[in-house]
């Protein structure tokens, strides 16, 4: 499915807004689409993005190709800003958001202004310019407190973060505009996205960046509970990979749907710091010796996350080529040949 995806936009690329794309996925998703010969508009206002993340992408698709990308720096709190942004776009990517469930309940206001604001404005804007398709980042945190094991799209339980609280709002709205005003909208619930990009640094930072980081510069990462926490941790590729399905499918059942993206695999924290312990010790035996200190678990966690990926397999052909394991090999190797230690102190090699 996906190759064939790949040949059509070969011979017909398409123009895509991608927002959201100096961050981790836009700025992941902005170079396939590059690599694809596509044209590509790209919005972002760097509040967590970086304009590092464009300038490697530029390096890694070439000049020729970096020709057919157009950045506007704005907010899509701005309805203004995300007019000019969906003039002459056939696709939307929407991945800007504020992300981390720690972050939205320190600050909701900021949460909520970004994630449902911005998102209105965003589907307000794609439907004026009549984009023929709005593909948007939802997210597991929709399953809140529900404990059933896999995951799947129609069982959902009640928010317990700000954050999840705009993302589920993401889903109502997409639906409501698909059905008054006959958008195409697709929502991809990412189930932790992790790999090359992803932010290291910060307070807000995900698990596996900031563990690579830390366990480079031979700090002993520290791991929220007792470790046995477990998430369907879901390598970039499989989300790139999902979002051209969206993008292209044919099929009208697939579409004004939600899907479960990740690799339908379930790691403990535990397990999770092993694995990268062991791939990061192929470059640095001293890593072996590492061991993770145990921390309070944290609020609004979601103790347990597996997903059923049938839906998104059946609708729109998904087939991840990722699971956990090749694609953390990948992730490390990535980080230590960037060398993306933020810090001072001595890299590995
Ligand atoms: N990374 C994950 O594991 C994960 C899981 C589920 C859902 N998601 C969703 O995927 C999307 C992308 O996440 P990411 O991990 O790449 O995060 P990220 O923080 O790296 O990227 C988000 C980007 O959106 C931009 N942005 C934020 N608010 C904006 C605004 N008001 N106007 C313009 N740009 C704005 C940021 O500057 C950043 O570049 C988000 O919608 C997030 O909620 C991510």
């Amino acid at each position: 499915m996906i190759a064939q995806a790949k040949i059509g936009l070969n011979k017909s690329p398409r123009t895509w807004l991608v927002t959201g794309v100096a961050g981790f996925i836009g700025s992941n998703l902005l170079e396939e689409l590059l690599s694809l010969g596509q044209t590509v508009v790209g919005l972002d206002n760097f509040a967590t993005g970086h304009r590092h993340n464009l300038e490697d992408v530029r390096g890694a698709v070439g000049e020729a190709s970096w020709g057919r990308f157009t950045f506007i720096e704005g907010d899509i709190g701005n309805l203004e800003d995300c007019r000019r942004a969906c003039g002459e776009i056939d696709i939307v990517l929407h991945q800007a958001a504020i992300g981390s469930v720690p972050r939205s309940i320190d600050d909701p206001i900021r949460t909520n202004r970004s994630n449902i604001d911005g998102f209105l404005n965003m589907l307000v804007a794609a439907r004026d310019a009549k984009v023929k398709r709005f593909i948007y980042a939802a997210s597991s945190s929709t399953y809140g407190d529900h404990p059933a094991l896999p995951k799947v799209e129609h069982t959902i339980g009640r928010p317990l973060s700000p954050y999840a609280v705009t993302k589920y709002v993401n889903e109502l709205y997409a639906d409501v505009f698909a059905r008054t005003y006959g958008m195409e909208c697709i929502g991809l619930r990412y189930f932790n996205v992790f790999g090359r990009r992803q932010d290291p640094q910060g307070a807000y930072a995900a698990v596996i960046p900031r563990w690579i980081t830390e366990m480079r510069s031979f700090e002993a990462p520290m791991i929220n509970g007792d470790g046995s926490t477990s998430r369907d941790f879901c390598y970039i590729d499989n989300v790139i990979q999902a979002n051209l399905l969206a993008a292209m499918t044919e099929n009208r059942d697939a579409i004004n749907q939600v899907y479960n993206v990740a690799a339908g695999e379930r790691t403990t924290l535990k397990e999770l710091f092993g694995m990268i312990r062991g791939c990061l010790s192929d470059y640095d035996d001293r890593i072996k010796s590492i061991d993770p200190v145990y921390g309070p678990f944290r609020i609004g966690d979601v103790p347990h996350s597996l997903a059923d990926i049938s839906k998104a397999k059946r609708l729109i052909g998904y087939d991840p080529e990722y699971g956990v394991k090749n694609g953390m090999e990948e992730t490390v190797k990535w980080f230590v040949e960037k060398n993306r230690d933020p810090s001072s102190k001595p890299s590995l090699r």
